[in-house]
């Protein structure tokens, strides 16, 4: 199977967590536009959706499916979305496509975090795939020399403004043996909005696409 194929598979595979006649929450990424198309197919049983970025608002008002503001909603029983990096405690790395702020947000209001993600993303130690932190602008350099003392090597994504108007540093060369202790750390460095370490929230349940079918990790 391919890794389009898989990640097909695990988006489908979630159906199964979305709760009819109520709220899903919805990631960003390649997976999460599987599980948006997937989505489709019921999108008469579900009340809405709630969106963790403009390009899954557009991808899910696209297929007639009624996007609702985070502040409106005080109940999300799922929040489905892929990730970067996971491994077996379920600790994440996430951002790869810009938008984990706001996914942090959405998957702290919501009930289960589901993660969907094809077996490459299955990893022991997370930190081979660069940490996204998203930095106001003002504080870009502050924040690299912060992050530099860590032990990591930041690297501006030039060009790229995160739907909240802000900057994302990728972190490089970090191994991340206590992710929760690392995600705490970052967030206190003045000028950082949010980083990319989903460890404090973990996710609840993972679907692993694998050439022999879809796992569970729970
Ligand atoms: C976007 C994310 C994505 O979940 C992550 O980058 C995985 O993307 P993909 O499903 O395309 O591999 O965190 O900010």
């Amino acid at each position: 199977m391919t890794q389009n194929e898989l990640k097909q598979a695990v988006a489908r595979a979630a159906l199964d967590y979305v709760v009819a006649d109520r709220l899903v929450g919805v990631g960003t990424g390649s997976t999460a536009n599987f599980f948006i198309d997937a989505l489709a197919g019921m999108k008469d049983r579900i009340r809405g959706a709630v969106a963790s970025s403009e390009a899954t608002r557009q991808r899910l008002e696209g297929h007639g499916i009624r996007v609702f503001d985070l502040n409106e909603v005080d109940d999300l029983p799922v929040y489905v979305d892929g990730a970067d990096e996971i491994n077996v405690e379920m600790h994440m790395t996430k951002g790869g496509g810009g938008a984990l702020t706001r996914e942090k947000i959405v998957a702290a209001v919501a009930q289960k975090f589901v993660c969907i993600v094809d077996e490459s993303k299955l990893v022991p130690v997370l930190g081979r795939f660069p940490l996204p932190v998203e930095v106001i602008p003002l504080a870009r350099a502050h924040v690299a020399r912060q992050l530099a003392q860590l032990g990591g090597t930041p690297q501006w994504r030039e060009g790229f403004v995160t739907d909240n108007g802000n900057l994302i540093l990728d972190v490089h060369g970090l191994s991340i043996v206590d992710p929760v202790a690392l995600e705490t750390q970052i967030n206190q460095i003045a000028g950082v909005v949010a980083n990319g370490l989903f460890a404090r929230r973990p996710a609840d349940v993972c679907l692993l696409g694998r050439s022999t079918g879809v796992s569970t990790l729970i």
